[in-house]
């Protein structure tokens, strides 16, 4: 990203910034550094000059030098040319280096090493199943020598891959061929093929509200126009017992009324909340995008961290118009980049069209090694289930007990426990987090128009005595901002985020 933020565009993310609750160099740099953390402001921007914004603030411009010195101590400004430094992330340097401490511990962008000392609850991933995919990758070598004689380009992905997969849906009950499996490099590739096909610009796209943040980022980044359609509340309904699930009337009326061109839902497991749609919901939801005109394009990257066992059906099951998008990043291990699409055999060819205006085929050793992971499948779950639901019991009392006044939703599978918080903080915690020794995603991410500041998603990808660690931070950062009512401000509407 780059560009520059006008006085007027970054005064208005400001919103009432100044509270006089510490000194107003503090103040602002402390929204800006919220929102570049955020997402709000992105990064690699050029801030307005010091005597714009100072003017259009109506602040003197030793306020706005002293923040904007602020920041580049702290790593959120570069030094840039003249006085517009670009927004930045702090980088961690190796340890010991210049810039050590909390500041350094700071990381935003996707990607980035977190450092030591601090525990990462932005993302919700696993380390790899190390052995299982290491003897994948054994195995890939030694069948390496076949393929060198072709060219390695294969825009639909290595045959023995999409066997592999057609045959893990034929198992799960929807006969598949090769030849309705294209290859991706990941769930998020597989999406953006997806949205280049299907959703022109302009176009409604339906999505879960929440919803899976890049995701929602894809879909925007497309140029589509997202409808919304809210999730209904846990924190009213898992008193009574009763499963929230999924608001099918909602959906049904937004599709009829809206008629989007792609409908993007996760209904094993819905991330953030880990729900699992029932079968009788799937059952309407496919009636209804048929109905509507609407491509289902449903996304099962989290579909085998199934935490306690429960049945369901693929949603392709119900129909051969569903687009299913698969993953191996939650079950084996993000690092080998490897997904699929499932699709009728016209739609993968119309796929393959419009993946090779991004890239023609993915590496095919991580291919060869994928079809072992593929074909025993299921090998490395009992150990990762094992592991995952320990944590999520160990995480779900602890918030109980540490966090009175959080209501968490315990969840069918995934990785990640949403929780209601008792005010609207969660870009603030978000904010003061590496204070603690924790990095957060703040509720916002999950949503449009600002929605969720009452929310935080916080995974249980690490053993109970970090997540012990984490819960005492959330504790504290909390009690932080109970003691700091500026930092707690409404901001307003985010415009469209980029950062993960
Ligand atoms: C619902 C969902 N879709 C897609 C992805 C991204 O998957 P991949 O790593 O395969 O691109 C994730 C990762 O968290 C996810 O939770």
């Amino acid at each position: 990203m780059s560009g520059s933020l006008s006085p007027s565009a970054l005064s208005r993310l400001l919103g009432a910034w100044n509270l006089g609750a510490a000194p107003a160099y503090r103040e602002l740099a402390d929204v800006v550094r919220l929102l570049v953390l955020d997402g709000r402001v992105p990064l690699e921007v050029a801030l307005p000059s010091e005597r714009a914004l100072a003017a259009t603030l109506g602040v003197s411009r030793t306020t706005v030098t002293a923040a904007y010195s602020l920041l580049r101590e702290q790593g959120f400004l570069s030094s840039g040319q003249g006085s517009r430094g670009r927004t930045c992330i702090p980088q961690a340097g190796p340890r010991g280096s210049r810039g050590g401490g909390v500041r350094a511990n700071l990381s935003g962008a996707p990607g980035l090493a977190v450092p030591d000392g601090i525990l990462d609850l932005a993302y919700a991933s696993l380390p790899a199943s190390g052995e299982v995919v290491h003897r994948a990758f054994a195995s890939a070598l030694t069948e390496l020598p076949a393929m060198l004689p072709g060219f390695g380009y294969d825009a639909l992905g290595v045959h023995a891959l999409r066997e592999a997969i057609a045959g893990h849906y034929s198992a799960a009950g929807v006969p598949t061929t090769a030849r309705q499996v294209l290859v991706t490099s990941g769930a998020q590739h597989a999406l953006n093929i997806v949205l280049r096909t299907l959703a022109g610009r302009s176009d409604k796209v339906l999505v879960e509200h929440p919803s899976y943040p890049n995701a929602i980022d894809a879909i925007r980044a497309a140029g589509c126009r997202l409808v919304p359609v809210a999730m209904p509340a846990a924190h009213a309904e898992t008193r009574s017992g009763a499963r929230p699930g999924w608001d099918l009337e909602a959906i049904e009326t937004a599709l009829m009324q809206q008629r989007p061109a792609m409908a993007y839902v996760v209904p094993d497991f819905h991330n953030p909340t880990g729900r699992l749609m029932p079968d009788s919901q799937r059952r309407r939801l496919v009636r209804a995008a048929a109905s509507a005109g609407t491509v289902l394009v449903v996304d099962e990257t989290l579909r085998e961290l199934n935490l306690d066992g429960a049945v369901s059906t693929p949603l392709a099951a119900f129909s051969p118009a569903v687009v299913s998008i698969g993953s191996l990043s939650k079950s084996h291990w993000a690092g080998l980049r490897t997904g699929w699409i499932r699709a009728e055999e016209s739609l993968i060819q119309r796929f393959a069209a419009a993946r090779t205006t991004m890239d023609l085929g993915g590496p095919v050793v991580e291919q060869l090694a994928a079809a072992h992971l593929v074909n025993a499948l299921a090998e490395p779950l009992p150990a990762r289930l094992a592991s995952l639901r320990e944590n999520r019991d160990a995480l779900l009392d602890l918030i109980a007990e540490r966090l009175p006044g959080w209501e968490a939703e315990r969840p069918d599978g995934g990785l990640s426990v949403w929780c209601r918080l008792p005010a609207p903080i969660s870009t603030a915690l978000a904010v003061v987090a590496p204070d603690f020794g924790i990095r957060l995603a703040a509720g916002p991410r999950f949503g449009t128009g600002g929605a969720f500041e009452h929310h935080l998603r916080v995974p249980f990808t690490l053993p109970p005595e970090q997540l012990e660690t984490a819960v005492a931070a959330l504790r504290s950062a909390q009690d932080r901002l109970e003691a700091s009512p500026q930092l707690r401000r409404d901001l307003g509407t985010p415009p469209a985020a980029a950062i993960a």
